[in-house]
């Protein structure tokens, strides 16, 4: 799947509309942006346009979930103050996204940039529907789709609007589809995924994919415990999914025929209560003892992680080994994330929590790919095709 880039086309004195993911979190309070990694992700891409000397920048996001009605706290105000900050170049907001007001709001705009209010104000836009995606392609000559994380979503500034006029990734949306795509789909081997995070159902699909092409599986996080519990290893009260334990078991044996090394925990940090623990000790090996709750790896697991990650050339990074929310239960996530970036290995991280893990531990820089996706950059491991990248024009 070849798809026309910005870098692709003439963009000087053209009106350019790009979708990008400022769904960005807020505080509840103040409304302030807790993390606007999503706004600095789409700068490169922005400033490549605005160097191109286009008539027009006009920038579409949504914000939340509104479900089609005008919620205040989900206007974009503080999202069009931080961008112009961070870009040092004046933004006109504007109240609404489509309609005659706002195309003779943009034209007469002294700003070059401008940012539509937040999409799902109108439940046409996740409804995908066509005179909605009409409106907003009318608006410009050429579309850009920048909006990895919305890249799952067919909704009409993400699918819709690329059946109306030329349709190209933005730089973002190409350096997700080279890493979560190119690079895990002919990795350069030894190829090690890592996987955690709570839930065996929400990786499931991402191991099935990646199963043929990984030499080695390290799993750990919640999800472990159902893997240990299907070797018949006693978990305690650790995270149980008793409907994916036969799941579990399948995965292994399928691991197991096509040579790959699976890797689990070998000991844990357990505790009585994971919120109030009176208890707090390290198991000497892989049981976990009746009324124990694990809440991250063990000392002797972190090793044996090491020791099967040490030599891998590529490896991607799906899910915390730990609650690494309270500092008491991230060392696992904190020891194997500082480790893999003392590996020669690509290094591809997954967005949401394990991006979180990274960022708090101060690893950002030290990463070869942090995914800007959540639920698009799991989907997009699992080889799913995503409707955002799909409908955008194919290279000549
Ligand atoms: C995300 O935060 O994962 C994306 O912005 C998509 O948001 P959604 O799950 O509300 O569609």
């Amino acid at each position: 799947m070849n798809k026309k880039s910005i870098k692709d086309i003439p963009i000087k004195g053209k009106s350019i509309i790009m979708r990008v993911d400022f769904n960005v979190p807020l505080d509840k309070k103040t409304l302030a942006i807790t993390d606007d990694t999503r706004i600095k992700a789409a700068l490169p891409t922005i400033e490549y346009i605005l160097k191109k000397s286009p008539k027009k920048l006009i920038l579409m996001t949504h914000l939340g979930r509104p479900d089609g009605q005008i919620k205040e706290e989900l206007r974009l105000g503080p999202v069009a103050n931080r961008l112009q900050e961070l870009l040092k170049t004046p933004v006109t907001k504007l109240n609404d996204c489509v309609g005659d007001n706002i195309k003779a709001a943009i034209a007469s705009s002294k700003d070059q940039v401008v940012l539509l209010e937040n999409l799902r104000f109108h439940s046409e836009e996740e409804e995908n529907d066509v005179n909605f995606a009409k409106k907003l392609a009318s608006m410009a000559d050429i579309y850009v789709n920048d909006a990895f994380g919305t890249a799952h979503r067919a909704h009409a500034s993400t699918e819709g609007i690329a059946h109306y006029i030329p349709s190209v990734s933005g730089l973002l949306l190409d350096k997700e589809i080279e890493y979560l795509g190119k690079s895990l789909e002919t990795p350069q081997k030894p190829f090690a995924v890592i996987l955690g995070g709570s839930k065996v159902s929400d990786k499931i699909g991402v191991i099935e994919n990646l199963l043929d092409k990984t030499n080695t599986l390290v799993i750990g996080g919640g999800m472990a415990y159902t893997f240990l519990k299907a070797q018949g290893v006693p978990i305690g009260n650790s995270k149980l999914e008793k409907d994916k334990i036969d799941l579990a078991k399948e995965t292994l044996e399928k691991a197991k025929e096509k040579n790959v090394s699976v890797v689990l925990p070998v000991d844990h940090l357990i505790v009585d209560n994971i919120d109030a623990p009176t208890r707090l000790e390290t198991t000497n090996g892989q049981s976990i003892p009746d009324g124990m709750i694990a809440v991250d790896i063990g000392p002797k697991t972190i090793e044996l992680f090491k020791k099967a990650l040490k030599d891998a050339k590529t490896i991607c990074w799906n899910g915390p080994l730990g609650i690494f929310e309270n500092d008491k239960y991230a060392k696992g996530t904190k020891e194997i994330g500082d480790f893999i970036t003392t590996t020669r290995a690509v290094t591809i991280i997954g967005g949401g929590d394990t991006a979180s893990a990274v960022a708090k531990f101060g690893l950002e820089k030290k990463m070869t790919h942090i995914s800007t996706g959540g639920g698009a950059s799991l989907e997009y491991m699992e080889g799913k095709v995503l409707p955002g990248i799909a409908a955008l024009n194919d290279k000549e």
